[in-house]
């Protein structure tokens, strides 16, 4: 029998019922294949080389699946949602698409005895209500201490990192979000920024509470090194600006030029004059250091003003560290030097340059108060550096969820076991088929806890069922990636974040109900059909 679609479009590639469903599956089954060995700490890494042979290594579930060419359509619709879930949810990508594939794989075990697979989605959508309210109740809310923080922000970078690596970058990322964060307000990790450096081992990469500018001061007799210092955010070009390039100003003798050049070093020179003002006012009769940020360009004429008064000055500063600075230091930028006053001044206790190899850094630290901090990312390569990238916005936002969920989840696959029987429980109380919807979402998350267990190199048969003895037993218990046997995340301080799990069961749920409800699938979008009635004019 033909499909209806054929009737209008007999080009069209359709695929009916059985056919659908086992593509659906094998698509989320393959995805399920290649992410699988990256779940957990001790997940491996994959390499992924671009067409101008970049090499990228990463174990990030969001990373490998928005660089990946894909082109199986299920599998595109999985890593989509999969992506999705590391924008609300800022993590565990890599779980949606091992869940998704193992539904399927379940519910395929029933489909095949006959079963219809709306019976099945009606199950999933009860065990999905149901876990959710099993995850309220398995939430813990612990004081949220530092302490509780360094363990969230541990359990998420070691799972990116090694192990040495990660631990080093722990506390920085934790101090970083305790330090923009002000009671009651939402966390806005665009305030720490990440600055990168080229240079020896990754385990140098630290949080400065402060800011970082990737260049230094253009002149020779300028300090390097100023202590206790007001800082003067400035958007004002001190250049001569060449008016008769710039505009249709002519002149015709030699005395006419010099004087067009007068004037205009006349002018820079009023502005320098007003600058250095305000530094004899605000440094005479102290030892306190003026450092002037300039968004516009200074010239080297006006460098060497500045410098014989001992200022030290930065040019074309980025517009976006501009906003930092006066989050850092306080202060407010102006745009003009007309009428200065000691108000608009920012504070630094130390700014120094740095110089590592070719490049200069120039640092601002010892600030009051910080709204915005950096944290500094060294490695040895451009590869590494990224990964080290990758890792820390994942332990940021790690951090963050914990404070605004004020709460977490014991890791380690506890969750999962946990939810996993209690599901069992309820099937009890199902009525009719969906029991077995149920049942198969039951099943379906012990491949956390399998997928953890194996990427550790032990059985994960025998790892489930001794959880399972465990817990039977009134524990809640994970595994223990170094011995194979159970233990107790919140000793052990494996944490998971709440609104991560949350958004897992949601939308691991709905993506595979709707995959299950495909019962035919054709290529016959806009586009096929268009091409073919659009001919040569
Ligand atoms: N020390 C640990 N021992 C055992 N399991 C751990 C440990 N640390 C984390 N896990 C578990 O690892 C899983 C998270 O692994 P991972 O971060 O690799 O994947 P993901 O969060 O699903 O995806 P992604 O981070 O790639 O978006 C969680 O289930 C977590 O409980
Ligand atoms: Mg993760």
């Amino acid at each position: 029998m033909s499909s209806a679609i054929q009737l209008i479009n007999p080009q069209s590639e359709v695929l009916r019922r059985g056919q659908a469903l086992q593509i659906n599956i094998t698509g989320a089954m393959g995805l399920q294949d290649v992410l699988k060995s990256n779940l957990g700490p001790k997940g491996t890494i994959k390499m992924l080389v671009d067409g101008s042979n970049n090499i990228k290594l990463t174990k990030d579930g969001k990373v490998l699946l928005s660089e990946m060419q894909i082109q199986n359509p299920t599998a595109v619709m999985i890593a989509r949602a999969a992506t999705a879930q590391d924008d609300i949810a800022g993590d565990g990508t890599t779980s949606v698409v091992l869940l998704v594939g193992e539904l399927l794989k379940q519910a395929e075990r029933y489909i095949s005895e006959g079963l219809h697979p709306r019976v099945i989605t009606d199950g999933f959508e009860l065990a999905k209500k149901e876990s959710l309210k099993f995850l309220e109740e398995f939430k813990q809310t612990p004081k949220i201490d530092r302490e509780l923080l360094v363990s969230v922000a541990r359990t998420s970078l070691r799972t990116k990192l090694q192990q040495n690596v990660a631990d080093t970058l722990t506390e920085a990322v934790v101090d970083a979000v305790m330090a923009i964060h002000r009671d009651d307000q939402p966390i806005d990790l665009h305030m720490v920024e990440i600055m990168k450096m080229q240079h020896r081992i990754e385990n140098d990469s630290k949080l400065v509470r402060g800011l970082v500018l990737d260049h230094g001061a253009r002149h020779p007799d300028m300090p390097k090194r100023v202590e206790d210092a007001h800082i003067l955010i400035l958007n004002v070009s001190l250049e001569y600006e060449k008016t008769e390039i710039n505009s249709g100003f002519f002149y015709n003798s030699s005395e006419q030029r010099e004087k067009l050049v007068e004037s205009e070093r006349k002018f820079v020179d009023e502005k320098l004059k007003k600058i250095v003002e305000l530094k004899n006012t605000v440094c005479d009769g102290n030892k306190k250091g003026f450092v002037i940020i300039n968004q516009k360009g200074i010239d080297p004429l006006s460098l060497d003003v500045l410098a014989k008064n001992g200022i030290m000055a930065l040019r074309r500063a980025k517009r976006r560290n501009m906003e930092r600075l006066q989050l850092i230091c306080g202060g407010t930028a102006t745009n003009s030097v007309d009428g200065l006053t000691p108000d608009i001044l920012g504070y630094a206790g130390l700014i120094y340059e740095h110089t590592l190899g070719e490049e200069k850094y120039t640092f601002v630290e010892e600030v009051k108060d910080p709204r915005s901090v950096t944290i500094l990312i060294k490695g040895p390569n451009q590869h590494s550096i990224a990964q080290i990238n990758d890792a820390v916005r994942d332990g940021l936002r790690a951090v963050k969820n914990t404070i605004e969920d004020d709460g977490v989840i014991p890791g380690a696959g506890a969750f999962q076991v946990a939810l996993s029987s209690h599901l069992t429980k309820f099937k009890e109380s199902v009525k009719g088929r969906a029991k077995m919807g149920v049942q198969a979402f039951s099943d379906a998350l012990l491949i956390i806890p399998k997928t953890l267990a194996r990427n550790g190199g032990f059985d994960p048969q025998d790892v489930i069922v001794m959880l399972q003895d465990e817990h039977a037993d009134g524990h809640v218990v994970g595994i223990d990636l170094k011995t194979g046997e159970a233990l107790d995340p919140v000793t052990e301080g494996i944490w998971d974040n709440y609104r991560v799990l949350r958004h897992q069961l949601h939308s691991c749920s709905v993506i595979a109900s709707n995959l299950l409800l495909v019962d035919e699938m054709m290529r016959a979008g806009r586009s096929s059909l268009k091409s073919e009635n659009v001919g040569p004019n």
